[in-house]
């Protein structure tokens, strides 16, 4: 089984360099399987029905988000479209799904999003302990989990915690790619982050003039995209069955 994941595509440029680079990957690596997160795909953030559509067309198959999945105010019916999936450690009374199942020939591939705590704002459940209560339920031939967090020390416990388990957990979120992918002790492949798909040349996709004024003042801002620059592409690439892991980055 052979997955491409592609990590954070950010906005307007993360759809650029998702249009300029995606067919050239999917022809060198040809996965059985694409998954995309799609947490701030949109000039928005969150991802919307439309971009679904459109890339579900081109061959993906799953989005994960994270906590973007919420920043559009059609949250509710994105959150409910099949091939979606938010973090399953929100909570019972959330919309959305705490994972997707999909065939694949004979073979079931399910996709979990978690979130972590360290760093992070949102009021979310322990996600170590929703894993042993989706792992008691799911009975998928294959089980890859997109772990949306900040802090490294908490993605490497996450590993070591499915090690085993299932079969790829893979971290996003940091928008920074990590050069640490490993096949764990007990067959599990893991990647701390994927890495942004976007601007090159921006403060983890946000604008570069903003970004430093907000250090400088202390005031906060939204954050701006930023809109000029040469762009970044980046993914992992995933053999499931030959336990292989390999990273995919592409920087202009
Ligand atoms: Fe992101
Ligand atoms: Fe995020």
């Amino acid at each position: 089984m052979r997955i491409l994941f592609i990590g954070d595509v950010y906005n307007e440029l993360g759809q650029k360099a998702f249009n300029k680079y995606f067919t050239q990957v999917k022809n060198q690596y040809k996965p059985n399987f694409i998954i995309v997160n799609g947490e701030n795909i949109e000039k928005t953030n969150g991802l919307s029905e439309k971009i679904y559509k459109e890339y579900l067309t081109q061959g993906v198959n799953v989005f994960t988000l994270g906590n973007h999945a919420f920043s559009r105010k059609d949250y509710k019916e994105v959150l409910d479209l099949p091939y979606v999936t938010r973090p399953a450690n929100y909570g019972k009374n959330t919309p959305g799904k705490e994972y997707v199942e999909v065939k694949y020939n004979d073979k079931k591939i399910a996709v979990i999003n978690l979130i972590g705590r360290i760093f992070m704002n949102d009021p979310t459940d322990n996600p170590f302990l929703k894993m042993d209560e989706l792992l008691e339920k799911i009975t998928a031939d294959y089980i890859i989990v997109d772990f949306h967090a900040e802090a490294t020390s908490e993605k490497y416990a996450m590993a070591y915690y499915l090690d085993g388990r299932v079969d790829a957990v893979i971290g996003t979120h940091t928008h920074v790619p990590t050069a640490d992918n490993i096949v764990l002790p007990k067959g599990t492949l893991y990647l701390s982050d994927v890495g942004m798909t976007g601007a090159k040349y921006g403060i983890i996709g946000g604008n570069v003039e903003q970004g430093i004024r907000k250090f400088l003042s202390g005031v906060p801002e939204r954050v701006k995209p930023e809109e000029n620059s040469v762009l970044q592409f980046n993914a992992v690439f995933l053999d499931l069955v030959n336990k292989k892991i390999e990273r995919i980055n592409i920087f202009e």
